[in-house]
């Protein structure tokens, strides 16, 4: 018995050294495996991923090929080439690694899927007519909210963090609009699952990386268990162009023959991908201008024109919001700062990737390929001047249109910041988010006087385990108070 464990384990040992031991082949990118054996540059990429890769970049070039626990992924940098990633969905596959994290963060299991479908489907419902129709579904809610959160008490200051202030109001109301059928009891829902979904939240990379203790384990279970419940599956509509985009989903599901308690794991992640990005965005655009006084005035000055455009006091009409290229710069500025997702694709076949500069490299099948535009374009010195500062105007021309020409290497950029990645998965619902980004800061500034408590307060530094998760989350809040101006 003792003989066929030892030999069991030095037959699994010798496996494991064969399967690290890869070794770079010439045409192949170069490869860094890190010193731990199988684990690789797993704990550096997790801490701050935005720190590793800016080292691997000075130590190896715009592509590399780094091992994190057992996948070995390369690293594309030069924005220049990013369309030899982005322009080959067939062999670059978006939904493998979509599924891998669908799997570990939300439990949730869609094996034959059907993608295009749920794209089509929300495609229809988040452009033209229907994107007008919720945005203003969006705007009443924010309004809604924002009175009922006010009405306790017109007179005296409320204090709270910048960043639970926004994301709660934003994901309540975005919540509202998307998951809020007739049935649900429509503040106290969207205030439960809130707050249930703030601790979710809190886990999120860590449940993505594999890297939860044992209390966080029972945590996410249980957090998990109440999100399920709390997300009513809404019933569908009479006629199928009458369904909300959430029927319509549903209803692909049920066709699929996806059961009832994977449908409302479903709901949560799309929960998450609706709803967690943009409460930080607004966070973020905020608190640059609360630190900012010189753009705060700009943005004013902009919104307080529409406002008289539209000979209203307060609320210009959807329409006259499409015309505003400072508020554009300010969240584009914002954006380039914070917006920080991997894009990741899995190789299906080996293939040989072209850069811009007309070297090749070869990448082989069953390893990933990430893209990550934070440290380039969007923090990259030789494209943005000072990128580490927050400049308001950093996409305007000197005539106050928008500015869109950026270069490197002497070439003008196609990419010059990407937060909503590119191609055939680039975020469909980026115009709903910008639409709810831009009423939100809208309301708030006209309808609130909105301090710092500490004048002086400086912005609080990022959460670095967030790189590679979408919009970056602070390390701590910034203490504001506000209270109502006027009537509303
Ligand atoms: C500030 C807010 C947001 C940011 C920064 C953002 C960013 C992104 C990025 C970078 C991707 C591409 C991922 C990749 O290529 O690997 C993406 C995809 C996606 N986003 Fe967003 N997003 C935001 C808000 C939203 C909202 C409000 C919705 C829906 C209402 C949404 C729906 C989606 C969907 C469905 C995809 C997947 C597209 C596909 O499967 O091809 N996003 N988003």
């Amino acid at each position: 018995m003792i003989w066929t464990t030892l030999l069991l384990f030095h037959g699994v040992l010798v496996l494991f050294l064969i399967l690290s031991n890869r070794s770079r082949s010439k045409k192949e990118p170069p490869l860094d495996k890190g010193i731990i054996p199988w684990l690789g540059h797993a704990l550096d990429f997790g801490k701050d991923a935005a720190k590793f890769l800016t080292r691997m970049k000075l130590k190896h070039g715009d592509i590399f090929t780094v091992r994190v626990a057992g996948h070995y992924v390369t690293v594309l940098l030069d924005p220049n080439s990013y369309d030899a990633v982005l322009q080959d969905p067939v062999t670059l596959d978006f939904t493998r690694y979509a599924q891998v994290l669908m799997q570990r963060i939300f439990s949730l299991s869609l094996p034959n899927h059907n993608t295009s479908t749920e794209k089509a489907l929300m495609r229809r419902h988040f452009q033209g007519e229907s994107l007008a129709c919720l945005n203003s579904i969006m705007e009443g809610n924010l309004q809604a909210l924002l009175r009922s959160e006010m009405l306790q008490d017109k007179a005296n200051w409320k204090q709270d963090g910048l960043f639970n202030f926004c994301y709660s109001l934003l994901f309540r109301a975005g919540y509202l609009t998307l998951f809020g059928g007739e049935h649900n009891n429509h503040d106290r829902d969207s205030s439960a699952v809130y707050k249930e979904f703030r601790v979710f939240d809190s886990l999120l990379t860590k449940m993505a990386r594999n890297t939860l203790n044992p209390e966080e384990k029972r945590t996410t279970s249980s957090v998990r268990q109440r999100l399920w419940r709390l997300l009513s599956l809404a019933p569908p509509g009479k006629k199928a162009e009458d369904s909300t985009w959430l029927q319509s989903y549903l209803q692909h599901l049920q066709e699929e023959g996806v059961e009832e308690e994977m449908q409302r794991r479903a709901m949560l992640l799309q929960v998450w991908a609706t709803q967690g990005n943009v409460g930080p965005t607004a966070f973020w655009l905020l608190g640059f201008l609360l630190t900012n006084p010189e753009a705060m005035n700009a943005v004013k000055r902009e919104f307080n024109g529409l406002s008289l455009q539209a000979d209203l006091p307060q609320r210009p009409p959807l329409d006259k919001f499409q015309n505003t290229p400072v508020f554009d710069s300010v969240l584009n500025e914002t954006l380039r700062l914070t917006a920080a997702p991997f894009i990741t694709r899995e190789v299906l076949h080996s293939k040989t990737l072209r850069m811009a500069d007309g070297q090749e490299y070869d990448i082989r099948r069953g390893d990933r390929v990430c893209l990550f535009p934070y440290i380039s374009p969007q923090m990259d010195p030789e494209i943005h001047k000072e990128p580490e500062k927050f400049k308001y105007n950093r996409f305007l021309n000197a005539d106050g249109s928008e500015k869109n020409d950026f270069y490197k290497g002497g070439k003008r950029l196609k990419y010059y910041t990407m937060p909503w990645g590119a191609g055939k998965n680039v975020c469909v619902g980026r115009h709903f988010a910008i639409s709810s980004i831009k009423q939100f800061v809208f309301t708030v500034l006209t309808v609130l006087d909105l301090e710092m408590c500490d004048p002086d307060s400086a912005m609080p530094k990022v959460n670095a385990s967030r790189y590679g998760f979408g919009v970056l989350q602070p390390e701590t809040d910034l203490d504001i108070r506000y209270k109502l101006r006027g009537v509303f």
